[in-house]
């Protein structure tokens, strides 16, 4: 066996029989607690107990506006996100589950029928498959069907993600989104702590550094990949602190657009939206991410990618778009990217007389 085939097995151990509950997570790393909204409330109050019990995913990884989508939810586990998006799409959306843990999968396949009883569906719309993430297509996930794929506290799991990247990609409609969240490091982790059994299984030893993540997602057609929400971890957990002493770990909530015009980096074409309201959960606001919160009625500049991500998606009917690409005014200033060479570096440079540099 090698060792990312070691590595698998170890997870699936670790989730399938030593883990009875999200109690015996030996940290808080993937069970973080969120305020949520009182819709998700009501929906999770519906969802069988023991499937909630062995959840062992962080926050609340579910975008807005979802009904009658196809969603696929990566890493599934006992199925609580699956049985949420099932409420949430309605009985003419669907939701595909995959996990690669038969005894996860147990627990998810046997309450189906109960859930769809308790949801008053004539057919159930979930359903899960056994597989592994890194090779969807192996598990008979088809190209270009998925609006939503979604994922809670797995991807640092997969011990190949370019490949969980790019099978995403490619099983996503143009316009469709890939909505996760997941643990990212300040720094690249050595191979002592990657590999650290203990570290692996609590979600610490695969967290990528977060720039070589960015630049991954890229590079697998997902450019400018956009944080909704992040949060520095605390590892409450002092044995496993200790191991990861230095270290900074980050639960983060990433939205990556399947867009095929969008550009590495947000550039500006003189372009604004206006946001007509009507989103559930977002009548006056809506947030696309992080640093783009729009206002209903306010007509906001935006860079093009913003605007694709909009205007491109199953976002478009609550926005009004204003200019087009033809002319392109240089990098966006507000979308964290301005231009590195400022004035005052180039006249710091030029009055040091200690200076060496020959251009
Ligand atoms: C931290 S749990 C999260 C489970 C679920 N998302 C939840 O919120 O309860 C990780 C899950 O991912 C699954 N998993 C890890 N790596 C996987 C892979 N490469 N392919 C499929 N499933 C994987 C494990 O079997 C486990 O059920």
């Amino acid at each position: 066996m090698n060792e990312m085939n070691k590595m698998e097995a170890e997870v699936r151990e670790y989730y399938g029989k030593e883990l009875q509950s999200s109690a015996d997570l030996k940290t808080n790393v993937c069970c973080t607690v969120v305020d949520y909204p009182d819709s998700i409330k009501s929906a999770l109050a519906k969802i069988h107990d023991e499937v909630v019990t062995k959840y062992y995913g962080c926050g609340l990884t579910i975008p807005t506006q979802i009904a009658g989508l196809n969603v696929l939810d990566l890493g599934s586990g006992t199925g609580r996100d699956c049985y949420l998006l099932s409420q949430l799409v309605g009985e003419s959306g669907s939701v595909t589950g995959i996990d690669m843990t038969d005894e996860q999968l147990a627990v998810a396949n046997r309450h189906v029928e109960w859930h769809r009883e308790k949801f008053g569906y004539a057919r159930s719309n979930v359903r899960f498959v056994k597989g592994n993430i890194q090779e969807l297509s192996a598990a008979g996930i088809e190209s270009d069907f998925y609006d939503v794929i979604v994922s809670n506290c797995v991807v640092n799991l997969a011990t190949n993600k370019r490949a969980v990247l790019e099978e995403a990609y490619r099983v996503l409609k143009e316009g469709g989104e890939f909505y996760f969240s997941d643990v990212y490091c300040d720094r690249r982790l050595p191979e002592r702590l990657a590999s650290d059994r203990e570290l692996y299984g609590e979600c610490l030893g695969g967290a990528l550094y977060w720039n070589d993540f960015q630049n991954l997602a890229k590079q697998c057609g997902f450019n400018d990949p956009r944080i909704i929400e992040s949060h520095p971890i605390a590892i409450e957990n002092a044995s496993v602190a200790a191991k990861v002493e230095g270290y900074r770990f980050y639960s983060v909530t990433y939205r990556l657009f399947k867009i095929g015009e969008l550009e590495p980096a947000c550039e500006d074409y003189g372009q604004a939206v206006k946001y007509l309201g009507g989103m559930e959960e977002q009548d006056k606001f809506f947030t696309l991410d992080d640093h783009h919160i729009f206002e209903q009625g306010k007509v906001t500049p935006v860079c093009g990618n913003s605007l694709l991500m909009l205007q491109a998606s199953r976002y478009a009917r609550f926005f009004e778009f204003y200019g087009d690409f033809s002319t392109h005014y240089g990098i966006f200033p507000d979308c964290g990217a301005d231009i590195p060479y400022s004035a005052n570096k180039a006249e710091t440079q030029n009055t040091d007389t200690n200076g060496s540099s020959c251009c």
